[in-house]
């Protein structure tokens, strides 16, 4: 298989033959001896007296680039060894080592091979066996032709040794044979390159050739003497592509936490911390979700054996419980029926981050504040391209005498903004703690994307916490926010250490 790139010329117009570097220039006098011809990097390697063929290739390049010369690579397939045909070169084929077995024991059993051979070797083996004319007979190996078998896998372990081979080189049956089998061979695209002068490069004159003396590295003590004012110093070309530095660096999630995190500290946000452990009262009934909600169930929720029960305060207990049953003090009926203290003091893993904020407003009820948080919450969902049962919330709120809707868009969308997504739109919506409530929407790639969840706590919620100043309140999904920034169609790639996937991501 082959296809030609075709070698691009002059992309740097009129180059003066000044400019060319010493590689360059040497290179060049060596193209200048033949007129037309084709120049392979084992003759340009020679020619020039170079054993690196990364200098070859960059002053290739640049002549190139001057319009010089022209650049050819040529494709080729390449077939080699692959891990599992490393080890058959080393141990033998499966099937030769089988056959030897079978060949140098009296009476061959199935039964012994399988004490002889690893049991993942043992099955496919007999398969290879069969494949070759050996049959069973009453739990012994039989061949009708042992020399037929033998020159077969004599073959077979040539064709190996001949790798790496280019495939119109190599035998078609057996390159198809091995093409079957697993992890033996594999194919490799390789480049090589060829270059030829141009009449550009023709025309240059020899002593324009000449190397220069040129100073690459500076070092103090040509700073120090006044050898720096005469000495020419070899230019960077800035724009050749260099290998990428492997170097440590923080996770695609936690550069996305990080900058999630200084959006909201650069507009006036105070950050909280807090624990994953938490009462299902905190969880649900100081948020008036009713106990009844589906949500609450356990497969929805994670409830703890340990501690099963956490204890909680009567005086919070009692005023849920009004609240729930009949509406408290805040006009509200509540959701009736009767409310259970001990299914508040169920021990779960928080299924929101509001767990924290309602319990930051109930110890702080009347200094107005603004505060986020960005932390792990836990659902029993069942893992698939956009769910996982471990995931983050981006949370905020924003308590102050006269807040009100507008302003709660106006923050979300300054958010998104400042995230890169300028199209921020919202949607009615329903929580049982906010009123009113809405879904964020943001635009990605030409279509609206669900982000999370918004309103204004209801009185339910915050009159028996003595919260007296209206409070904006959100929560966003984390890993979702990173499948737009990331362009992941599965959540799951975020969290599977895949290196190569990892090395690539761009810095956030
Ligand atoms: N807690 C909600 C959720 O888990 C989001 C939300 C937070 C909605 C605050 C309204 C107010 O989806």
């Amino acid at each position: 298989m082959f296809h030609r790139i075709e070698g691009h010329e002059s992309l740097r117009s009129n180059m003066d033959a000044d400019a060319l570097l010493n590689p360059e220039r040497r290179m060049l006098r060596v193209m200048q001896s033949k007129g037309h011809h084709e120049w392979t990097l084992t003759e340009i390697l020679t020619q020039c007296n170079w054993k690196d063929q990364a200098v070859a290739v960059g002053a290739g390049h640049g002549l190139t680039n001057a319009g010089f010369a022209k650049t050819n690579e040529t494709n080729s397939e390449i077939i080699r060894l692959a891990e599992e045909g490393r080890k058959a070169i080393e141990n033998g084929l499966l099937e030769a080592r089988l056959w030897k077995w079978i060949s140098e024991s009296q009476s061959p059993k199935m039964s012994d091979l399988q004490s002889q051979f690893e049991r993942h070797e043992a099955g496919p083996g007999v398969g290879l066996l069969k494949r070759l004319g050996v049959q069973l007979e009453g739990g012994v190996f039989v061949s009708e032709n042992p020399s037929l078998v033998s020159s077969e896998i004599a073959s077979r372990k040539s064709f190996l040794d001949e790798l790496p081979a280019a495939p119109e080189a190599l035998d078609s049956e057996m390159l198809q044979h091995f093409k079957s089998r697993r992890g033996l061979i594999e194919s490799v695209i390789s480049t090589t390159r060829t270059w030829s002068i141009t009449k550009d490069g023709k025309a240059i004159e020899s002593n324009a050739l000449i190397e220069k003396q040129s100073v690459s590295e500076i070092t103090t003590e040509l700073l120090q003497s006044d050898a720096w004012k005469d000495a020419e110093f070899r230019p960077f070309d800035v724009t050749l592509e260099s290998a990428t530095p492997r170097t440590g660096r923080s996770h695609p999630m936690q550069a996305l936490i990080e900058r999630v995190r200084s959006i909201f500290l650069e507009m006036g946000f105070s950050e909280l911390v807090d624990d994953y452990v938490q009462t299902a009262g905190w969880n649900m009934d100081a948020l008036f979700i009713p106990q009844d909600h589906p949500a609450r169930e356990m497969q929805d929720t994670f409830y703890l054996e340990n501690p099963q029960s956490i204890d909680l305060p009567e005086h919070l207990t009692d005023a849920w419980g009004a609240i729930h049953e009949h509406g408290g003090e805040t006009g509200s009926v509540g959701w009736g029926g009767s409310f259970s203290a001990e299914t508040s003091k169920k021990g779960l893993l928080r299924t929101h981050t509001t767990v924290n904020t309602i319990q930051y407003l109930a110890a702080n009820p009347t200094a107005a504040c603004r505060v986020f948080s960005v932390d792990r919450v836990f659902r029993k969902e069942a893992i698939d391209r956009t769910h996982l049962p471990e995931f983050h919330q981006i949370e905020g709120i924003i308590m102050e005498e006269g807040a009100n809707l507008q302003m709660l868009v106006t923050t979300l969308k300054t958010f998104y903004a400042k995230m890169g997504y300028p199209e921020v739109r919202v949607r009615p919506a329903y929580f049982p703690y906010t009123e009113p409530s809405l879904e964020i929407e943001v635009k990605w790639r030409g279509k609206w994307l669900e982000l999370g969840g918004a309103g204004i706590f209801r009185p339910e919620v915050t009159e028996p916490l003595g919260i007296s100043s209206p409070v904006l309140a959100w929560g966003m999904g984390l890993e979702r926010l990173a499948m737009l920034v990331l362009g992941l169609d599965d959540i799951r790639q975020l969290y599977i250490s895949d290196l190569e996937w990892l090395r690539n991501q761009p810095i956030l």
